[in-house]
């Protein structure tokens, strides 16, 4: 079978120039060697510390940004080689979503053209149905119709999200890729937005990029879940094997870091503290580029990349020349 989407060594790297001549002095490695696979209906989470490559991967996913290197198969075509016509029409299979609804919408538009601008861009406003389908988005999302002639400065931060959302929906994607739709809501409107995300999955059959830093979320919504670490993945798995059995050092201090409810819980557990921050994308470690922050470094880690592969058949790649699954850690 086909995956829905299938990314194979992605890279960018964004120049750093100086001077009057603008010269390249280097280079931003913001995504470097990234390998994903998704299927229809299916969410994959994108997980790590700020800086790691997390929205630079997903707009390079939706063609926001052309990659440095690296292959994006959609539905099996590679997007780089399409016709103009034919990228067209698969790019609208792929939409995204950005954090911040106020931003990205526009206070002079009313919820209706806001809506209903992606299908007037395409030329496909009278087709589907003009006002009939931006009504029947905004009900998908579960807004009431009669506030299209609203201006999104009017909502609140959990209904700007949805009209983002009808506005994404607009074209039909199979894949919506969603960079931290939920960060900027309180906690309680968050669990709406997330019920109503999985919701629309189950209805419509998308398979979602969910990008995210807060894993209390990522394990409420993903089924497989990628752990990103200087723009590389360090470990892949299902929701239970990240969650449950993370052998990589990394994933497990990012888990420890989750807050726990039940203070008891949080005695018995070892906490983790990272030490030190991200090091730069534009000079990464040499050998394993978590090894600066790493407790369980030794030399090999300086000299080889470790690759991401299942060494000791736990099911799921880790890249870590040392990977082990701790006795105690987070809990699905
Ligand atoms: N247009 C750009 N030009 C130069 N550098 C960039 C550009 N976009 C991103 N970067 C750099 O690439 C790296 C990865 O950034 P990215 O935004 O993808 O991280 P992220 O994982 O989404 O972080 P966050 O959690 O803070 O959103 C960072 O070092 C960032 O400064
Ligand atoms: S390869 Fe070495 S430095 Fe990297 S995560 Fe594993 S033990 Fe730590
Ligand atoms: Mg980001």
């Amino acid at each position: 079978m086909t995956s829905l989407l299938k990314v194979e060594g992605l890279h960018k790297h964004f120049p750093i120039r100086r001077g009057v001549l603008r010269r390249q002095v280097g280079e931003i490695r913001a995504v470097d060697g990234v390998d994903l696979e998704l299927e229809t209906g299916e969410t994959l989470s994108l997980v790590g510390e700020s800086g790691c490559g997390k929205s630079t991967t997903g707009r390079l996913l939706v063609r926001l940004l052309e990659p440095t290197a690296g292959k994006i198969l959609f539905e099996g075509a590679d997007l780089a080689t399409l016709s103009q016509r034919e990228l067209r029409a698969k790019r609208q299979a792929i939409q995204i979503m950005f954090q911040d609804p106020y931003a990205s919408l526009s206070p002079r538009m009313t919820v209706q053209e806001i809506v209903a601008e992606p299908l007037r861009v395409q030329g496909r406003y009278a087709d589907d149905g003009g006002a009939d389908r931006v009504r029947e988005l905004l009900e998908l999302v579960g807004l009431r119709p009669e506030h299209s002639r609203r201006y999104a400065h009017e909502f609140s931060g959990g209904q700007r999200q949805r009209i983002g959302l009808a506005r994404a929906l607009a074209l039909n994607p199979r894949l919506l890729v969603l960079d931290e739709p939920v960060s900027a809501l309180d906690v309680s409107v968050q669990a709406q937005v997330i019920n109503q995300l999985r919701g629309l999955q189950d209805r419509l059959g998308l398979a979602y990029v969910f990008i995210s830093h807060n894993l209390s979320v990522v394990r409420h919504i993903s089924h497989r879940v990628a752990v990103m670490y200087l723009g590389s993945i360090v470990e892949v798995g299902t929701r239970a094997d990240i969650f449950t059995a993370p052998t990589h050092p990394y994933t497990q201090a990012l888990l420890s870091a989750i807050p726990v409810p039940d203070p008891v819980g949080r005695a018995e557990r070892d906490r983790i503290t990272l030490a030190g921050d991200v090091p730069s994308p534009s000079n990464p470690p040499t050998g394993c580029r978590f090894r600066t922050r790493c407790w369980k470094a030794q030399d090999v880690c300086a000299q080889e990349a470790p690759p991401l592969i299942d060494r000791i058949g736990v099911g799921h790649p880790s890249a870590c020349h040392f990977p082990e699954v701790p006795a105690t850690v987070g809990g699905a």
